[in-house]
């Protein structure tokens, strides 16, 4: 079973966009737990689209505020937002399809492999700029 665990490697050091990350790590252990216990696909939607309007709740507050501090890597930091708003969308039809019962395994590890390493490697880019310029 997976589990993010929630560790200064996750930290970015701005407190609006870490307390949203900490939410989606949540959501996300939430979904892998129900998966684990083998939950019917009702309660995987419903965590599911939980997931989704988070996660877009998110990066537009994310890109907001890098739009601010004139990030020069934002439309490439976009494009990877909208890349896995998809790919959570492709996993939310396919379980209003009723197609799967279960997520499978890769799909777990795909967003686990995903958040974790956007949060790690992307967002952790324009941690100093953000905190040159005291953003909050
Ligand atoms: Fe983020
Ligand atoms: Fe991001």
């Amino acid at each position: 079973m997976y589990n993010i665990e929630w560790n200064d490697s996750i930290i970015i050091g701005v407190p609006s966009i870490d307390e949203d990350h900490k939410k989606l790590v949540e959501m996300l252990n939430e979904l892998f737990a129900a998966c684990f216990a083998a939950q019917g696909p009702a309660m995987l939607s419903k965590i599911v689209d939980e997931l989704v309007s988070y996660t877009k709740y998110h990066f537009e507050h994310e890109e907001g505020i890098l739009a601010e501090a004139r990030y020069d890597k934002l439309e490439e930091h976009k494009a990877q937002h909208l890349e896995l708003v998809k790919q959570v969308e492709k996993i939310q039809a396919n379980l209003q399809q009723g197609a799967t019962h279960k997520l499978s395994n890769d799909t777990l590890k795909f967003l686990n492999h995903w958040l974790t390493n956007h949060i790690q490697v992307e967002d952790k880019e324009f941690s100093p700029l953000l905190r040159q310029q005291n953003v909050k």
